[in-house]
């Protein structure tokens, strides 16, 4: 069950560059350059959290025939998280308990099993834990009756909303079926510091078995996951399994949608994320008054059809015309799409900023320029933000770890 990212990436990156004409594969190394003036901050994402709990949340050995989905965050807040795992069917009671660095137990609680879920033969665990401090960084445990099932883990808090300090924010799309791009970029996941992974959708290819969201997204990216929220929109391919019940059995997404589109605080980012694989009309009634109920300043909306991209699949008009109006009067600042396995950047519309960020692994494809493009690259890649008070920068990232695009919005 032990992951671990692949090392010496670039070279394996300028290997992956002559092989263009594979299937599935794509650009790791972006071939133009947009503004990249503003270069993003570099450092683990996890250094704090290992040298804080430890060792980096192995399985004990024991736990490796328990445990069959390592442990992974969901709906993080400032004082509280859920963490899930897939345990061994009828493996048993099991407890995650929480600690201070310096090992003081601060909570435990019991996991509860989720009868809800359709598609495993396992057992589906979820913990609540709350009562905690904001924007700290503590450890978990897993544990059984008898004894530790995981080592210790470091996860941080998410900040109040008045925090000073700048907020991380990893995102990407359409990461793929395991193949080389992935595992590339994945590396130079571990190159900027953030604290929070958002996706844009089409996380399991091709279908959204639960099969390929094992291997694909839990050991994929289970290092991850183990300590930082992810926190994913669905995409097109996730649907092709019994309309998404994969992705739902999962993944623990707050709302009343029933997992399809939902919001979340962080810190002073409030981030609403849609399902475009649902009724646009009534997403954009449900996003209006989600946004009127936010007093945040910064608003970033994200999923996966683009409304606009001049890439493979283009524009999704109804869903740009849908949402246009409660976008401008809300004054969202960005919108973060996938589905196009490309980077493009366009220039402002009506105030607020697009990005589509479709090459998280699934391969690339040629994309061009339309009258509002800034810029745009086929390019396997992630998009880095950094959340300020007055300014959220944004830094696209390809697979060798170059910064090829960047541009500061400003919050108003
Ligand atoms: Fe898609």
């Amino acid at each position: 069950l032990k992951t671990k990212h692949v090392l010496g990436g670039v070279g394996f990156a300028a290997l992956m560059l002559v092989g263009c004409g594979m299937n599935d594969s794509g650009n790791v190394e972006a071939t133009s350059m947009g503004d990249t003036s503003r270069p993003a901050e570099r450092g683990s994402p996890l250094v704090a959290l290992t040298e804080a709990c430890g060792a980096d949340g192995v399985l004990a050995a024991r736990a490796s025939s328990l445990v069959h989905r390592e442990p992974y965050l969901q709906q993080l807040t400032p004082s509280s998280v859920m963490v899930g795992w897939l345990a061994r069917k009828g493996s048993g009671a099991q407890t995650v308990e929480v600690t201070t660095p310096a090992g003081e137990v601060v909570t435990k609680a019991d996991a509860k099993l989720d009868t809800s879920t359709r598609m495993t033969p396992d057992d589906q665990m979820w913990a609540s834990i709350s009562g905690l401090e904001p924007d700290t960084i503590y450890c978990y445990a897993l544990q059984d009756g008898s004894g530790a099932m995981t080592e210790r883990i470091g996860f941080r808090t998410a900040p109040d909303a008045d925090t000073q300090r700048t907020i991380n924010v990893l995102a990407f799309g359409d990461s793929g079926g395991g193949g080389s791009d992935q595992e590339a970029l994945l590396s130079k996941m571990f190159d900027v510091p953030f604290e929070l992974m958002i996706h844009t959708g089409d996380l399991a290819y091709d279908n959204g078995t639960l099969e390929q969201f094992e291997s694909t997204v839990f050991a994929t990216y289970a290092q991850l996951f183990r300590h930082i929220l992810f926190a994913p929109a669905s995409g097109n391919h996730d649907y092709e399994t019994l309309n998404g019940a994969p992705f739902r059995d999962v993944f623990a997404l707050p709302g009343d949608s029933k997992e399809r589109w939902y919001s979340y605080d962080y810190g002073r980012i409030h981030f609403a994320v849609l399902d475009t694989e649902d009724s646009y009309t009534t997403q954009a009634a449900w996003l209006d008054a989600d946004l009127a109920a936010s007093k945040l300043p910064w608003k970033v909306v994200y999923m996966h059809r683009p409304p606009y991209s001049t890439g493979d699949h283009g524009s999704d008009m109804p869903l740009r015309k849908a949402l246009a109006p409660v976008l401008e009067k809300h004054g969202v600042q960005l919108v973060i799409a996938g589905h196009d396995h490309d980077y493009e950047r366009m220039t402002p519309q009506n105030g607020t900023y697009f990005l589509v960020t479709g090459g998280g692994g699934r391969g690339t494809r040629p994309v061009g320029k339309s009258d509002f493009t800034a810029f745009s690259a086929e390019v396997i890649h992630y998009v880095y933000l950094e959340v300020g008070i007055d300014e959220l920068v944004v830094h696209a990232i390809d697979a060798t770890g170059k910064e090829f695009d960047s541009e500061a919005i400003p919050r108003t």
